[in-house]
């Protein structure tokens, strides 16, 4: 495989620590029919890195797409891509998104049985392996894996839907989160998925959120650069 999905990661790191938060477009939104473009539009227009939404219709409503998709989305992009998955039973499919160049792989608490193997697996296929958490799930169920995990996923919106309104207890959830690095001495990546907007990008990087995903916020936006360049300085003018 060409693509070297921790070295892509680690630029992506760099610029993380160069200049402040980014935003990840979400491609839900995207139009399907051209989906190689869309990538290509969204990298012309600034973007870092990109949001891939994997759902199954059971750990969540809605089905969008699998690996195919995601390999497509991978074979078109020259940034790190995070694939969210939202299925049930996400150990059977680790490997197979990791495998296929997965930058990111990140996947819900709510859904593994064994954090512990699940993060380790992830890590020895060469992903990053971050844990993401539903609203009504209580932060402190993630800390016995903060040691272990590159990154936390904190959802703004209950996950299933673009395009929903932003649920501020999130903020809390970042504001636990920081607290909870430095007193553990860890190192994970904080990011925030859901809800963002031009109102609730500053909040959201002012309690330490640094990879930020915008799903509508982006693409529903008729020029994708414009939306990325003012959300971007929204978060760096609040971080
Ligand atoms: C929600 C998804 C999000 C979604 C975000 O279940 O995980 O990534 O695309 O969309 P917005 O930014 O519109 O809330
Ligand atoms: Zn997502």
């Amino acid at each position: 495989m060409s693509h070297q999905a921790g070295q892509a990661t680690d630029r992506l790191s760099a610029t993380l620590d160069a200049h402040g938060p980014v935003v990840l477009p979400a491609l839900l939104l995207c139009d399907y029919g051209h989906l190689a473009r869309e990538v290509e539009r969204l990298e012309a227009a600034g973007a870092k890195a990109l949001h891939l939404d994997v759902m199954d219709g059971r750990f969540v409503p809605q089905l969008t797409y699998g690996p195919v998709v995601v390999e497509a989305v991978r074979r078109a992009a020259k940034v790190p891509i995070e694939t969210h998955l939202m299925i049930e039973e996400p150990e059977a499919a680790i490997e197979t998104y990791a495998k296929l160049g997965t930058d990111i792989l990140t996947v819900h608490i709510e859904a593994l049985d064994n954090p512990r193997a699940t993060l380790e697996t992830i890590a020895s296929l060469g992903s990053r392996a971050h844990l993401a958490i539903s609203p009504n799930t209580p932060v402190e169920a993630l800390e016995p894996w903060l040691g272990s995990c590159d990154g936390v996923l904190v959802m703004g919106v209950e996950p299933g839907y673009g395009g929903q309104k932003f649920i501020p207890s999130a903020l809390d959830k970042l504001a636990w989160l920081v607290a909870a690095r430095s007193r553990m001495n860890a190192s994970f990546r904080l990011g925030l998925d859901g809800g963002i907007a031009p109102d609730t990008i500053g909040p959201v990087a002012a309690a330490g959120a640094e990879l930020i995903v915008a799903g509508s916020a982006v693409m529903r936006a008729s020029d994708y650069g414009r939306a990325i360049a003012d959300l971007e300085a929204l978060a760096r003018a609040a971080a």
